[in-house]
């Protein structure tokens, strides 16, 4: 292993924080390596805002479901998937600007915001910060929008809390390569792996004091409880992502 394989494989999300703040030249390190990520026709269609101030973490943490790490965590970062830019772009070419319109802009928009996330996560790690992931604010982005000032054809897609951890984690397992790693076709022959990873996953909610449930359990119930979660099926279209040429064949 190297330097960052070790850092992506001991990756772990902290929802308890030192009350210690981040160094303003680690949090540049952080955003430029989200930058530096690949994006679709280097359409660079993500932009990322920083909320640091305590009662707008406060905020944030209420309307992503009352989550207290939002708050106690000195850096909250907002990944956005951003078409203004490429509007932009049109004016300035005299072109006609069409793409939120297409499905596709939400694919392309979802997956520039989880590179650059994912390079934000590691670079965060690596420089010795702990973070989590909250797609919580997917629960408000009405709310959200309001509060960012957010543009048309711009919409918050995933935060990202960083501090110093304020806690030791053990990692928490994964399910087994072969039901996530499949070679040349697919592999619909996975109940085998679910049935071992609710095993190893009771083992490891019992090592750090959890009620033990299978994974399946967790999950299924967290679909069914939330058959639709948050308000982005109103608030796309209000940006713009109107998704008009989705249809069933
Ligand atoms: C896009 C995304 C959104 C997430 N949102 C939340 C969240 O709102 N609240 C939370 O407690 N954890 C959130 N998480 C963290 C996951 O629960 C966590 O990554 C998962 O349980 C695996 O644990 P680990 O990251 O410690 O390995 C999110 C993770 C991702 C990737």
């Amino acid at each position: 292993m190297n330097e960052v394989l070790n850092t992506l494989n001991n990756h772990r999300s902290f929802r308890k924080y030192a009350d210690k703040p981040v160094e303003p030249e680690k949090l540049r390190c952080i955003i430029e390596a989200a930058q530096a990520a690949p994006s679709w026709v280097n359409g660079q269609q993500v932009t990322v805002i920083a909320v640091q101030n305590k009662e707008r973490r406060e905020r944030f943490a209420a309307l992503s479901g009352k989550q207290q790490h939002v708050a106690d965590a000195p850096v909250f970062l907002v990944f956005c998937m951003d078409f203004y830019r490429t509007k932009l772009a049109a004016e300035l070419e005299g072109q006609s600007f069409e793409a939120v319109g297409d499905a596709d802009a939400l694919l392309v928009g979802a997956v520039d915001v989880g590179i650059a996330l994912e390079s934000a996560v590691a670079a965060a790690e690596s420089l010795g910060l702990g973070i989590i992931p909250i797609g919580g604010i997917r629960r408000n982005t009405e709310s959200v929008i309001e509060l960012l000032e957010l543009p048309e054809y711009v919409f918050p897609v995933v935060g990202l809390c960083i501090g110093y951890p304020g806690e030791e984690l053990p990692k928490k397992p994964r399910l087994p390569l072969e039901a996530v790693y499949h070679e040349e076709r697919y592999n619909r022959n996975l109940e085998g792996s679910i049935r071992r990873y609710n095993a190893e996953f009771r083992e490891y909610q019992k090592s750090v004091g959890q009620t033990e449930r299978d994974w399946s359990a967790v999950i299924a119930h967290f679909y069914a409880l939330n058959p639709q979660y948050g308000d982005a099926g109103k608030t796309l279209p209000q940006q713009g992502f109107t998704c008009s040429n989705l249809h069933k064949a």
